[in-house]
Protein backbone atom coordinates (compact mmCIF):
# COMPACT_ATOMS: atom_id res chain seq x y z
CA UNK A 1 0.00 0.00 0.00
CA UNK A 2 2.50 2.42 0.53
CA UNK A 3 3.94 1.62 -2.22
CA UNK A 4 0.73 2.57 -4.33
CA UNK A 5 0.55 5.67 -2.64
CA UNK A 6 3.78 6.65 -3.64
CA UNK A 7 2.94 5.46 -7.07
CA UNK A 8 -0.39 7.63 -7.26
CA UNK A 9 -0.18 10.69 -8.71
CA UNK A 10 -2.97 13.77 -9.72
CA UNK A 11 -2.89 12.73 -13.50
CA UNK A 12 -2.50 15.55 -15.78
CA UNK A 13 -2.31 13.64 -19.12
CA UNK A 14 -3.74 10.40 -19.70
CA UNK A 15 -3.53 8.06 -22.72
CA UNK A 16 -7.33 8.00 -24.37
CA UNK A 17 -6.61 4.52 -25.88
CA UNK A 18 -6.56 2.93 -22.32
CA UNK A 19 -9.79 1.73 -20.48
CA UNK A 20 -10.08 0.69 -17.12
CA UNK A 21 -11.97 -2.67 -16.88
CA UNK A 22 -15.30 -2.98 -15.76
CA UNK A 23 -13.65 -5.36 -12.64
CA UNK A 24 -11.94 -2.38 -11.70
CA UNK A 25 -14.24 0.39 -12.37
CA UNK A 26 -16.54 -1.63 -10.09
CA UNK A 27 -14.48 -2.03 -7.09
CA UNK A 28 -13.22 1.62 -7.09
CA UNK A 29 -17.18 2.80 -6.80
CA UNK A 30 -17.36 -0.34 -4.21
CA UNK A 31 -14.67 1.60 -2.29
CA UNK A 32 -16.33 4.88 -2.26
CA UNK A 33 -19.14 3.35 -1.23
CA UNK A 34 -17.47 1.74 1.48
CA UNK A 35 -16.52 5.45 2.54
CA UNK A 36 -17.77 5.75 6.28
CA UNK A 37 -19.64 9.21 6.56
CA UNK A 38 -21.17 11.06 9.62
CA UNK A 39 -24.30 9.30 10.51
CA UNK A 40 -23.49 6.45 7.60
CA UNK A 41 -26.14 8.89 5.93
CA UNK A 42 -24.08 8.71 2.60
CA UNK A 43 -25.13 12.19 1.91
CA UNK A 44 -23.95 12.18 -1.72
CA UNK A 45 -24.46 10.55 -5.07
CA UNK A 46 -22.09 9.53 -8.49
CA UNK A 47 -22.74 10.24 -11.76
CA UNK A 48 -20.73 8.20 -14.27
CA UNK A 49 -20.31 10.35 -17.38
CA UNK A 50 -19.99 7.90 -20.26
CA UNK A 51 -21.19 10.65 -22.91
CA UNK A 52 -19.32 12.10 -25.07
CA UNK A 53 -20.71 15.62 -25.64
CA UNK A 54 -21.58 15.68 -22.32
CA UNK A 55 -17.72 15.20 -20.87
CA UNK A 56 -16.81 17.57 -23.72
CA UNK A 57 -19.57 19.80 -22.61
CA UNK A 58 -17.45 19.33 -18.52
CA UNK A 59 -14.01 20.23 -19.76
CA UNK A 60 -15.31 23.41 -21.09
CA UNK A 61 -16.72 24.13 -17.46
CA UNK A 62 -13.58 22.46 -16.28
CA UNK A 63 -11.15 25.23 -17.38
CA UNK A 64 -10.21 22.68 -20.35
CA UNK A 65 -8.54 20.13 -17.98
CA UNK A 66 -8.17 17.34 -20.60
CA UNK A 67 -8.69 14.24 -18.13
CA UNK A 68 -12.74 15.64 -18.12
CA UNK A 69 -12.40 13.98 -22.14
CA UNK A 70 -9.16 11.83 -22.23
CA UNK A 71 -9.57 9.49 -19.02
CA UNK A 72 -11.09 6.15 -19.20
CA UNK A 73 -13.79 7.18 -16.69
CA UNK A 74 -15.30 10.52 -15.03
CA UNK A 75 -17.48 10.44 -12.19
CA UNK A 76 -18.98 13.67 -10.94
CA UNK A 77 -19.82 13.57 -6.99
CA UNK A 78 -23.60 15.21 -6.35
CA UNK A 79 -24.83 16.37 -2.89
CA UNK A 80 -28.41 17.02 -2.23
CA UNK A 81 -29.33 20.64 -2.11
CA UNK A 82 -31.78 20.29 1.16
CA UNK A 83 -32.39 17.92 3.68
CA UNK A 84 -34.97 15.14 2.20
CA UNK A 85 -37.19 13.48 4.78
CA UNK A 86 -37.31 10.67 1.81
CA UNK A 87 -33.61 10.38 1.83
CA UNK A 88 -33.36 9.73 5.53
CA UNK A 89 -36.48 7.59 5.27
CA UNK A 90 -35.02 5.58 2.71
CA UNK A 91 -31.75 5.08 4.76
CA UNK A 92 -33.52 4.19 7.52
CA UNK A 93 -35.44 1.69 5.35
CA UNK A 94 -31.84 -0.03 4.37
CA UNK A 95 -31.07 -0.68 8.23
CA UNK A 96 -34.15 -2.54 8.76
CA UNK A 97 -33.88 -4.62 5.16
CA UNK A 98 -29.75 -4.72 6.01
CA UNK A 99 -29.89 -5.34 9.86
CA UNK A 100 -33.09 -7.33 10.11
CA UNK A 101 -33.92 -4.39 13.15
CA UNK A 102 -37.73 -3.56 13.56
CA UNK A 103 -38.18 0.16 12.24
CA UNK A 104 -39.41 1.66 15.35
CA UNK A 105 -36.20 1.22 17.19
CA UNK A 106 -34.78 3.34 14.46
CA UNK A 107 -37.44 6.67 15.75
CA UNK A 108 -34.84 8.29 17.92
CA UNK A 109 -31.75 7.73 15.86
CA UNK A 110 -34.19 9.44 12.64
CA UNK A 111 -35.24 12.19 15.38
CA UNK A 112 -31.76 12.91 16.96
CA UNK A 113 -30.83 12.94 12.74
CA UNK A 114 -33.41 15.24 11.72
CA UNK A 115 -32.72 17.50 14.87
CA UNK A 116 -29.60 18.33 13.96
CA UNK A 117 -29.81 18.66 9.97
CA UNK A 118 -33.02 20.36 9.82
CA UNK A 119 -31.49 23.29 11.60
CA UNK A 120 -28.75 23.71 8.76
CA UNK A 121 -29.39 26.31 6.03
CA UNK A 122 -29.30 25.31 2.47
CA UNK A 123 -25.54 26.72 2.18
CA UNK A 124 -24.09 24.70 5.79
CA UNK A 125 -26.28 21.67 4.57
CA UNK A 126 -23.89 21.75 1.19
CA UNK A 127 -20.99 22.47 2.97
CA UNK A 128 -21.73 19.24 5.64
CA UNK A 129 -23.04 16.88 2.78
CA UNK A 130 -19.51 17.90 0.54
CA UNK A 131 -17.49 16.73 3.89
CA UNK A 132 -18.80 13.36 3.44
CA UNK A 133 -18.31 12.96 -0.61
CA UNK A 134 -15.02 14.05 0.05
CA UNK A 135 -14.69 11.00 2.44
CA UNK A 136 -15.68 8.92 -0.64
CA UNK A 137 -13.18 10.75 -2.67
CA UNK A 138 -10.62 9.67 -0.96
CA UNK A 139 -11.48 5.94 -0.55
CA UNK A 140 -11.85 5.86 -4.99
CA UNK A 141 -8.31 7.50 -4.48
CA UNK A 142 -6.62 4.60 -2.56
CA UNK A 143 -8.65 2.12 -4.29
CA UNK A 144 -7.45 3.02 -7.66
CA UNK A 145 -3.79 3.55 -6.33
CA UNK A 146 -4.45 0.08 -5.07
CA UNK A 147 -5.46 -1.22 -8.31
CA UNK A 148 -2.49 0.57 -10.32
CA UNK A 149 -5.40 2.71 -12.12
CA UNK A 150 -4.27 6.53 -12.27
CA UNK A 151 -6.99 8.62 -11.08
CA UNK A 152 -7.36 12.32 -10.69
CA UNK A 153 -9.46 14.38 -7.79
CA UNK A 154 -10.98 17.98 -9.27
CA UNK A 155 -12.50 20.61 -7.62
CA UNK A 156 -11.27 23.00 -10.17
CA UNK A 157 -14.40 23.63 -11.98
CA UNK A 158 -17.64 25.87 -12.50
CA UNK A 159 -20.47 23.73 -10.52
CA UNK A 160 -23.07 26.04 -11.71
CA UNK A 161 -22.46 25.34 -15.06
CA UNK A 162 -22.07 21.51 -13.82
CA UNK A 163 -25.23 21.48 -12.57
CA UNK A 164 -26.60 22.69 -15.64
CA UNK A 165 -24.94 20.25 -18.21
CA UNK A 166 -26.28 17.27 -15.68
CA UNK A 167 -29.71 18.17 -15.59
CA UNK A 168 -29.34 18.71 -11.88
CA UNK A 169 -31.70 20.52 -9.99
CA UNK A 170 -32.35 19.21 -5.85
CA UNK A 171 -28.53 18.10 -6.70
CA UNK A 172 -25.49 20.04 -6.72
CA UNK A 173 -21.87 18.63 -8.32
CA UNK A 174 -19.30 19.13 -6.37
CA UNK A 175 -16.11 17.24 -7.07
CA UNK A 176 -14.76 14.97 -10.21
CA UNK A 177 -12.80 11.68 -9.82
CA UNK A 178 -11.41 10.58 -13.15
CA UNK A 179 -9.85 7.53 -13.97
CA UNK A 180 -7.62 5.72 -16.37
CA UNK A 181 -3.95 5.73 -17.49
CA UNK A 182 -1.34 7.97 -17.55
CA UNK A 183 0.38 8.90 -20.98
CA UNK A 184 3.49 8.84 -21.07
CA UNK A 185 3.80 12.31 -21.96
CA UNK A 186 2.52 13.63 -18.79
CA UNK A 187 5.39 15.06 -17.11
CA UNK A 188 4.08 15.48 -13.35
CA UNK A 189 4.55 11.78 -13.23
CA UNK A 190 7.89 12.75 -12.80
CA UNK A 191 7.98 14.91 -10.28
CA UNK A 192 8.78 14.15 -6.60
CA UNK A 193 5.61 14.49 -4.03
CA UNK A 194 5.76 17.67 -1.81
CA UNK A 195 4.73 16.62 1.37
CA UNK A 196 5.22 18.07 5.10
CA UNK A 197 7.47 16.35 6.82
CA UNK A 198 6.17 14.03 10.05
CA UNK A 199 7.42 16.55 12.08
CA UNK A 200 5.52 19.62 10.84
CA UNK A 201 2.59 17.36 10.57
CA UNK A 202 2.29 15.85 13.80
CA UNK A 203 2.33 17.60 17.37
CA UNK A 204 2.81 14.77 20.41
CA UNK A 205 1.35 16.20 23.41
C1 LIG B 1 -10.12 18.03 -3.54
C2 LIG B 1 -9.06 18.16 -4.57
C3 LIG B 1 -9.27 18.95 -5.69
C4 LIG B 1 -8.30 19.03 -6.70
N1 LIG B 1 -8.58 19.72 -7.84
C5 LIG B 1 -7.70 19.61 -8.89
C6 LIG B 1 -8.04 20.12 -10.17
O1 LIG B 1 -9.12 20.68 -10.39
N2 LIG B 1 -7.14 19.96 -11.17
C7 LIG B 1 -5.94 19.32 -10.99
O2 LIG B 1 -5.17 19.20 -11.94
N3 LIG B 1 -5.60 18.83 -9.77
C8 LIG B 1 -6.46 18.94 -8.74
N4 LIG B 1 -6.14 18.39 -7.52
C9 LIG B 1 -4.86 17.68 -7.39
C10 LIG B 1 -3.89 18.36 -6.43
O3 LIG B 1 -3.35 19.51 -7.01
C11 LIG B 1 -2.81 17.34 -6.06
O4 LIG B 1 -3.44 16.24 -5.44
C12 LIG B 1 -1.77 17.93 -5.12
O5 LIG B 1 -1.03 18.93 -5.77
C13 LIG B 1 -0.79 16.86 -4.62
O6 LIG B 1 -0.17 16.22 -5.67
P1 LIG B 1 -0.32 14.67 -5.97
O7 LIG B 1 -1.76 14.31 -5.80
O8 LIG B 1 0.12 14.54 -7.41
O9 LIG B 1 0.55 13.92 -5.02
C14 LIG B 1 -7.08 18.35 -6.53
C15 LIG B 1 -6.86 17.58 -5.37
C16 LIG B 1 -7.84 17.47 -4.42
C17 LIG B 1 -7.61 16.56 -3.24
Amino acid sequence: MKNALAWRYATQKYDPAKKISDGDLQEILEAINSAPTSYGLQPFKLIHVKSPELRAQLRAASFDQSPLTDASDVIVFTVNRNVEDQHIDSYMQRIVEVREVEREKLNRFQQNMIGVLSNLSSAELIAWNTKQAYIGLGFGLVMAAHLGIDSTPMEGFQKDRYDEILGLTDDHAVLVLTFGYRSDEDHTQHHKKVRKTLEQLVTVK
